[in-house]
């Protein structure tokens, strides 16, 4: 088939190359000129692993492009929407601007017979709005959500656990059954609905993985009023298979460019919609989650007998996860930056994420390595739990430091052989000794 992905960051880039791998004639779209020439390049603007090796074997096979104008699109009969919906700058709501103008380039070059398939995050209403706008052109709307997490991009996309189809026309639900079939050959379940509960899936599934975050986060500020431990907590409630261990560990909370933005998004629909009563929980679920972040800055002000001005503070990680160089809405700057704003000098590691840290956070400093950002540190943060900083020897690590005390705000170090070589461990919802 002959499609077009419009919007290349994580979501679309990953799209494109992936859907150029099942076979098909992809043309990726991006306003910017610059991202465009690298992706031709078969390089990424941002960190996925796999994700290069798909993108180069895609455009070896000549079956992949990319284009900074949408006239090139003009021949897909699916359009992909896979732009980003960020918050606003003034409210909690989505920020649609990028949505409305992928819908105005695409306009003229719409027709019957195409199909503009959303992928992108967006409040529920919002396909029903766009199918009234591409009408005139005889074209249809489908929404298509997508599940994928960074660091697993191209197994998401190609192994995902279910496809949804919101459409209005079988004809439309059988162009989007011809784009997955190698992928529901192997027995991924498709799920045939309407546009709002296509749209509802996408922002349902996140507020509930937020939600699972933000229990067992507050069941840890439970545990540090009682001396009980969120780490054995958490795994006794995970071995109930109605409970289940995922999305259940406890720590710094949840970041990123989806999960924050999108519960803030989806209450903000609710009101417009007039059951913002439903979703009132989310907003605890918003502050339990950045009670969290208050209470590592809290935990390495009182690591440093209540004085942060002057002290070093080491941090290991920026990104608002392991595996991905993505610091939007990250727990551990945040962390950071409110150390330095009070006084502390914070020096920075993270395997992937620095030039985008730096770029954010210019004032917070960056270390070369894990063992540099602790010469001479008073605190250690371990606030993303890439596997370096899992494995780092803790005798190493504590001949750098100037005081050996470690905060592991993901509860990710074994806990034993840190306190054995001579650290003094502090941890998120788990007993001081
Ligand atoms: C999320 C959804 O998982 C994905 O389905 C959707 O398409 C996009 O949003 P992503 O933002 O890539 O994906 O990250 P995810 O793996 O969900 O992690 C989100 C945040 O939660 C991270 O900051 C992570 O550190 C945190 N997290 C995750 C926890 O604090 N505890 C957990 O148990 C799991």
């Amino acid at each position: 088939m002959r499609i077009s992905v419009v919007g290349t960051g994580y979501l679309g880039a990953t799209h494109a190359a992936c859907m150029a791998e099942l076979g098909h004639e992809v043309v990726g779209l991006d306003a910017d000129p610059a991202k465009v020439a690298l992706l031709s390049r078969g390089e990424l603007p941002f960190w996925e692993p796999g994700l290069d090796d798909v993108l180069q074997r895609a455009l070896a096979t000549g079956r992949l492009a990319f284009t900074a104008d949408p006239a090139d699109l003009a021949d897909a009969t699916l359009h992909f929407l896979c732009v980003g919906t960020p918050q606003r700058a003034d409210s909690p709501a989505a920020d649609l601007a990028q949505v409305n103008a992928a819908v105005d380039s695409l306009l003229p070059h719409l027709g019957h017979g195409r199909v503009l398939v959303g992928k992108s995050t967006v409040p529920v209403g919002t396909a029903a709005s766009i199918a009234d706008r591409v009408a005139p052109t005889g074209a249809h709307v489908a929404w298509n959500p997508e599940f994928l997490r960074e660091g697993h991009a191209v197994e998401d996309t190609l192994r995902p656990d279910r496809l949804v189809f919101g459409v209005r026309d079988a004809a439309d639900e059988a162009l989007l059954r011809e784009a997955y079939a190698p992928i529901i050959a192997t027995g991924v379940p498709v799920l045939v609905t309407d546009f709002a509960t296509a749209e509802l899936v996408k922002v349902s599934a996140n507020a509930f993985l937020a939600t699972k975050i933000s229990f067992i986060n507050a069941m840890a500020e439970v545990c540090e009023a009682t001396g009980g431990d969120i780490v054995t907590l958490s795994a006794a409630l995970g071995m109930d298979p109605r409970i289940g261990p995922q999305f259940l560990r406890a720590g710094l909370g949840f970041g990123g460019g989806c999960l924050p933005k999108d519960i803030r998004a989806f209450m903000a629909r609710a009101g417009e919609l007039g059951v913002d009563e439903a979703l009132m929980f989310l907003r605890d679920i918003d502050d339990i989650n950045l009670r969290r972040r208050q209470h590592t800055v809290d935990l390495a002000v009182s690591a440093l007998n209540g004085s942060p001005a002057g002290r070093t503070v080491a941090v290991w990680g920026a990104a608002f996860k392991p595996e991905s160089d993505d610091v939007r809405d990250s727990p551990a700057l945040h962390v950071a930056q409110a150390l330095h704003d009070a006084g502390a000098r914070v020096v920075v590691h993270d395997p992937r994420a620095m030039d985008n840290a730096q770029r954010l956070f210019p004032s917070l400093e960056y270390a070369p390595s894990a063992l540099a950002a602790a010469d001479g540190a008073d605190v250690l943060l371990l606030l993303t739990e890439w596997r370096e900083y899992v494995d780092a020897d803790p005798a190493e690590a504590w001949r750098r430091m100037r005081h050996a005390v470690v905060i592991d705000a993901r509860n990710a170090l074994d806990t034993e052989s840190w306190r054995s070589a001579g650290w003094t461990y502090r941890a998120l919802g788990r007993p001081a000794s």
